[in-house]
């Protein structure tokens, strides 16, 4: 385990193996009480993030995953589903798609995990009104119904990596199966016309679900942002 950076509001950590992140590690390891977060960039080969989650150094503490991909290299098993009615569609209007995203964003995120994130959107409207732009955002639609949206925004991670991040995404639950493949295909197709090479995503640890679909689609764990409980 190697301390790469820090400042008054994080330190950054590598670690290559699993293995490094153990008790005699948490026992020697200084995180300053005064220092809300740690970022552990998983260096090497060990990709397995449910490992370092279950790390018992961890417990007590909430993790953030991001996961990166290259853009060339995401997509889905199988071959295409064909389904005419599903379309992609922009929302024209900055005022509405701010309002779309943090309705959906309320809705399915925020208030179905509001023990853990207290309710609250992740960005203000005016900084959402900011960042997104009306080319990097897509809904997808059957018949005029909107059934799933994803947001894009341009980030630089801690290393000076820039990349497209998946700001907010949500796909309706209740698609059939092949529905909701077709859904999944339209968005990676999109994804993958976008300019920057690289895609990342940030998800929280309890949302398993979205965990599961970002590594389907060929996304792979890169960083921790484990920050404890009781100062969030
Ligand atoms: C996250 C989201 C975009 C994923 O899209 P999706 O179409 O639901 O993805 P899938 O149905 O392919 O689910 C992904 C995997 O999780 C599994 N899964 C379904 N429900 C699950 C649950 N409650 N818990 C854990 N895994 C679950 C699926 O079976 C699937 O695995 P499989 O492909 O091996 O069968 C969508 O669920 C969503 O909009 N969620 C609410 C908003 C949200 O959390 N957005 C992401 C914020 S980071």
């Amino acid at each position: 385990m190697k301390v790469l950076d820090s400042d008054k509001d994080k330190i950054i950590l590598e670690v290559a193996d699993i293995s490094e992140i153990t008790e005699a590690e948490k026992n020697s390891f200084n995180w300053p009480a005064s220092v809300p977060k740690l970022v552990v960039k998983l260096g090497g080969g060990e990709r397995d993030e449910e490992k370092i989650i279950g790390a018992r150094v961890f417990e007590n503490c909430k993790i953030r995953i991001i996961y990166g991909a290259p853009k060339d290299g995401i997509g889905l098993s199988g071959g295409v589903n064909d389904f005419p009615e599903l379309t992609v569609s922009k929302i024209a209007d900055k005022t509405e798609l701010v309002e779309f995203y943090l309705k959906t964003q309320k809705k399915h995120f925020n208030d179905v995990w509001a023990a853990e994130t207290s309710g609250a959107p992740q960005l203000s409207p005016a900084v959402l009104a900011e960042k997104l732009s009306v080319e990097n955002a897509i809904c997808l639609e059957i018949k005029g119904v909107r059934v799933g949206f994803v947001a894009l925004v341009d980030w630089v991670n801690w290393f000076g990596v820039p990349s497209s991040l998946v700001s907010w995404i949500w796909i309706d639950g209740e698609l059939r199966p092949e529905v909701r493949k077709a859904v999944h295909q339209k968005i990676i197709r999109w994804l993958r016309e976008r300019t920057a090479e690289k895609l990342s995503c940030v998800v929280d640890v309890f949302n398993v679900r979205s965990r599961r679909f970002f590594k389907k689609i060929g996304f792979i764990p890169e960083c921790l942002i484990v920050s404890r409980k009781q100062l969030h």
